[in-house]
């Protein structure tokens, strides 16, 4: 039999594409969201994890649980409370969940959550940091640390999987329609020094990553969802202009422009060290782009 999977945040751009592909292979799918405004016709129970109310019935015959709530990073300028509900949303979420399935003790096979890259640290340097290499201590490193230590609690009982994601590429949502619609303009131009790496990931390879977690293809732990190719920001806008026929002819967005735009949030525009994938990699996963050409080539074709 199929496994019952239960997605929190399934209205979003992973959750979306994720559920569309477990309908397709017949899984059974329900989300757990802060209002049932779902995008899909399947069915959607609610939490508010700020009161710390959920509906248990989401709980019925389900065997994993996919996790992947959480307020938008670049959403919203971080002031100290826009901060505070970036990490609670995650960490907070995820010790419902547990406290919940400890309650009605429920046997998963697998509690898999979503994690970032940022958890590296917003800095550019030579390393090309593996799963092994400890968290960055910046707010972004300490939120992921936050949420997978939390992951961590169903350990004991279940299979944990976390997968730092690195920015996922998707036409319609996420980072690159923002990109996008200002090179349409003619108005793209690299950011800061564009010195920035920039690890990347197509949506489709994302949703793979989860399917072979539910499917147990890969051991469980801790995986760099990113694709091979290590491009900087400034190779990344020149792709971008490329695939969309605009040439990039601005010069490069000041750092302090930024900065005066958006605050801190400008250090994960401005900052990034390249990430290995050799890992997800070793236990057979393939990633079907892995060269940004052909990813946007996808995308916009
Ligand atoms: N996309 C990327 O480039 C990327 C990169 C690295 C890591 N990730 C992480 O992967 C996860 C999924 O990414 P995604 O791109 O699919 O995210 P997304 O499109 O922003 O969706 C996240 C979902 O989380 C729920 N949510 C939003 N604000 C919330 C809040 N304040 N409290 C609780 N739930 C909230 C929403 O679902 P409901 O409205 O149904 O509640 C939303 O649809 C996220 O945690 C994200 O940080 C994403």
């Amino acid at each position: 039999m199929k496994n019952k999977v239960l997605i929190t945040g399934g209205s979003g751009l992973i959750g979306s594409r994720l559920t569309q592909k477990l309908i397709a292979h017949n899984y059974d799918v329900v989300h757990l969201t802060r209002s049932k405004n779902s995008k899909h016709d399947i069915k959607t129970y609610e939490w508010n994890w700020g009161k710390k109310e959920i509906d248990e019935n989401c709980l019925e015959n389900i065997n994993v649980i996919v996790h992947l709530a959480g307020a938008g990073i670049a959403e919203k300028p971080w002031t100290q409370k826009r901060k505070e509900t970036i990490v609670k949303s995650r960490v907070l979420t995820t010790r419902l969940l547990h406290e919940v399935i400890n309650k009605h003790k429920i046997k998963l096979n697998s509690f898999i959550s979503a994690s970032g890259i940022g958890v590296y640290g917003a800095i550019t340097n030579e390393i090309v940091y593996r799963e092994a290499n400890e968290p960055y201590n910046d707010f972004i490193g300490n939120c992921c640390k936050q949420w997978e230590r939390a992951a961590d609690l169903f350990q004991d009982d279940t299979n944990v999987y976390k997968l730092r994601l690195g920015i996922v590429l998707d036409k319609n949502e996420g980072a690159l329609p923002k990109m996008s619609s200002m090179i349409r303009k003619g108005l793209g131009s690299p950011l800061g020094s564009g010195n920035q790496y920039m690890p990347w990931v197509h949506i489709d390879d994302a949703v793979n990553a989860f399917m072979n977690t539910i499917e147990k293809k890969i051991n469980p732990g801790t995986y760099n969802v990113v694709s091979s190719q290590h491009c900087n920001n400034k190779e990344f806008t020149n792709a971008m202009g490329n695939a969309l026929n605009k040439r990039i002819r601005l010069p490069n967005v000041p750092s302090f422009v930024l900065k005066f735009i958006y605050g801190e949030l400008a250090d994960i525009l401005l900052e990034g060290s390249r990430v290995s994938n050799e890992k997800i990699k070793s236990q057979g996963f393939d990633f079907k782009y892995d060269r940004i050409e052909d990813a946007l080539s996808e995308i916009y074709s």
